[in-house]
């Protein structure tokens, strides 16, 4: 017999337009606290409102790899959630929102969502974004990968998350590492829908796979 699977394309999300421009932002211990951050950045660029959680893992690398405190998550989000408070709003799906986006996504938050055993605010948001059928995606960071992670990559795919781990694009021909960043940053943002304007477009911003008259519009 045939196994049927539903994959994130054409997954039956609710219709962003209808809903509130609200979107969660997960900050795990993963290397990478730096996409999370600057997700909160574009947020803000474009009048979204955030709602974030960070782990204490997230909170560890914040300060090694940026400096930065927890106070500095605070100046950059809308609301900010302890990890440990599930009677936060956005661990119900009565509270409204266009979905979530982990940035980074440690294997341990990964493989938490993956069960359901949901211990923290920032798993138990994401269970409720994936049974209210609205996007979560996962800017996944490890390397190499073992097989259980590549399985619980497949499972999460099936459950209609979507999976990004932040791979530069050299299309993009970043110049810093702030450019590698937000290029992953806006990726991530296109896939609810947003645009935000340091993204880099093939065929639009980008002169060699420009073609004529696709100048970009709207800038924000
Ligand atoms: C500097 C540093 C870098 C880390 N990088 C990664 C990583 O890239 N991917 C990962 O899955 N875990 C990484 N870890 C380990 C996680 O922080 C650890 O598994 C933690 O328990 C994750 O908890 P959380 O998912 O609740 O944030 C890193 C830890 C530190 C201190």
């Amino acid at each position: 017999m045939v196994k049927t699977v539903r994959v994130a394309e054409g997954f039956p999300m609710s219709e962003p337009k209808s809903l509130p421009q609200r979107m969660i932002v997960g900050l795990s211990g993963a290397s990478g606290v730096i996409y999370g951050m600057r997700a909160l950045e574009a947020l803000r660029d474009l009048g979204v409102e955030s709602h974030v959680v960070a782990s204490k893992a997230a909170e560890m690398t914040l300060g090694y790899e940026m400096g930065l405190k927890a106070a500095d998550i605070k100046a950059r989000a809308d609301h900010t959630y302890a990890f440990p408070d599930i009677g936060a709003p956005i661990a119900s799906g009565s509270f409204q929102t266009l979905g979530m986006l982990i940035a980074p996504c440690s294997v341990r938050t990964m493989s938490e969502i993956a069960t359901g055993v949901t211990s923290s605010l920032l798993t138990r948001a994401a269970d409720v974004v994936l049974k209210e059928r609205r996007r979560l995606v996962l800017m996944v960071r490890e390397t190499p990968f073992h097989l259980g992670h590549l399985r619980t990559m497949t499972q999460l795919t099936e459950m209609g998350a979507i999976i990004m781990p932040p791979l530069p694009a050299f299309y993009a021909k970043p110049e810093t590492l702030d450019d590698m960043v937000d290029q992953s940053v806006g990726r991530a943002l296109d896939l609810f829908g947003l645009d935000w304007t340091p993204t880099r477009r093939w065929g639009e911003d980008l002169k060699e796979g420009k073609r004529p008259g696709a100048a970009r519009k709207g800038k924000n």
